[in-house]
């Protein structure tokens, strides 16, 4: 059986990893890695496949970036281009995997589908129910034209059944990304990440910012900083930034606000040891991701997450985090429930359990028999 793995951007990097090291077990599963380069930057990008053991793409298809058309239409084309070819050589494609909710991963499935070639999507049928959000067209889009669906968290279970999927396509299998975090996270504690940044463990608090709905705009951005900066005397503030929200910061002139608070430390983003190594022993994470909201649940620590809605509820419900949309006043007494102890503790979800790639892998190795 050849399966053609799809990544793109930096989110997919830690969920194929385990996949990719658990399909090794099946001699009778080729796979084909194609990279589609939405994420390009050194640190967005190749600094994942070196830490994380993934093998060099066989294929990279170099897109870039865009506006969501030109770079969805890119990569349907060009994915399209890969898989006509793979038959041509005779070495058909009899399946795509592809994981998360980013263009890559919907535009990928869309190049599958229109060749009649099965979809396999992890992370499926997450869903915030907020089609503002480029991600959850993706994820609509994607779930729509896959026959394999291996979900993360019961509630995308529902979400699938309620959109009509057969209980035969369903497949809760766990959270493949916490399967990396697992593997990971003792060694990234032993980094002196924490030492080089000057702070101590348990004493300050991760930052992470990059949805158009915090970024974007002037006011919502500059009231973000404001509680940052209002913080940092208390909570030292390490805030590694995604190059979006570097230039809108630059855009309002925010940088200096941030550069000129004491003990507030803006950073490139991080490769993935050193940022394991600080949001495993922060205080409490501020962010917007999707995928931290995931990683702090699984580590135990209090995530503070500036969304009106999430397709994530179980690290609401059972998990570390809460929203806050954009109430910077939350924030604040959200921090300070925080530093004096008051803040909830969650649990890990089950199958959250470093395994759920072993569990991808059966799936896909049942059906190459
Ligand atoms: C993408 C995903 C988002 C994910 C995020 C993680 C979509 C719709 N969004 O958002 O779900 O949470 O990745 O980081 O797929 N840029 C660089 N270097 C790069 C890549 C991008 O500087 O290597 C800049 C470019 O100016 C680009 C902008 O970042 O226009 C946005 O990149 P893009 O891939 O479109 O979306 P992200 O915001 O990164």
């Amino acid at each position: 059986m050849h399966l053609v793995c799809v990544v793109g951007a930096r989110p997919n990097f830690m969920k194929i990893a385990p996949i990719m090291r658990a399909l090794k077990a099946f001699p009778q599963i080729k796979t084909t890695l194609v990279h589609t380069g939405q994420h390009y930057d050194q640190n967005l990008s190749d600094v994942f496949f070196q830490e994380l053991g993934i093998s060099e793409p066989d294929i990279s298809l170099g897109v870039g970036s865009g506006s969501h058309g030109r770079q969805t239409a890119d990569i349907l084309a060009a994915m399209e281009q890969v898989l006509i070819e793979c038959a041509e050589r005779k070495d058909p494609v009899d399946r795509l995997v592809v994981v998360g909710d980013v263009n890559s991963t919907m535009a990928a499935s869309l190049a599958a589908a229109k060749l009649c070639i099965p979809v396999a999507h992890v992370e499926a049928g997450l869903r915030s129910f907020d089609r503002t959000m480029p991600e959850e067209i993706n994820r609509i889009v994607t779930d729509s034209l896959s026959d394999m669906l291996l979900v993360s968290e019961p509630a995308g279970m529902e979400n699938l059944r309620r959109e009509g999927h057969a209980e035969s396509e369903l497949h809760l299998v766990g959270n493949v990304m916490i399967d990396t975090l697992r593997q990971h996270v003792e060694s990234a504690r032993q980094r002196n990440t924490l030492s080089k940044l000057g702070v101590s463990s348990g004493e300050y608090v991760v930052v992470t910012l990059h949805r158009p709905s915090n970024v974007d705009q002037r006011e919502s951005l500059t009231a973000l900083v404001d509680v940052l900066v209002a913080t940092s005397p208390t909570l030292p503030v390490i805030f590694p930034v995604h190059p979006r929200t570097l230039s809108r910061l630059e855009q309002f002139g925010l940088t200096e606000r941030l550069k000129s608070a004491a003990r507030l430390q803006i950073l490139p983003p991080q490769a993935y040891g050193d940022f394991l190594c600080l949001t495993s022993q922060a205080k409490a994470i501020v962010t917007d991701s999707g995928g931290l909201q995931e990683e702090s649940t699984a580590l135990g620590v209090p995530c503070l997450t500036m969304r009106a809605n999430t397709e994530r509820p179980i690290t609401v419900d059972v998990g570390t985090s809460t929203l806050l949309g954009g109430d910077c006043q939350k924030l604040e007494q959200c921090l300070q429930s925080v530093i004096k102890g008051r803040y909830k503790t969650g649990r890990c979800p089950e199958l959250w359990d470093g395994k759920a790639s072993e569990r991808i892998a059966a799936i896909l190795g049942k059906e190459a028999r």
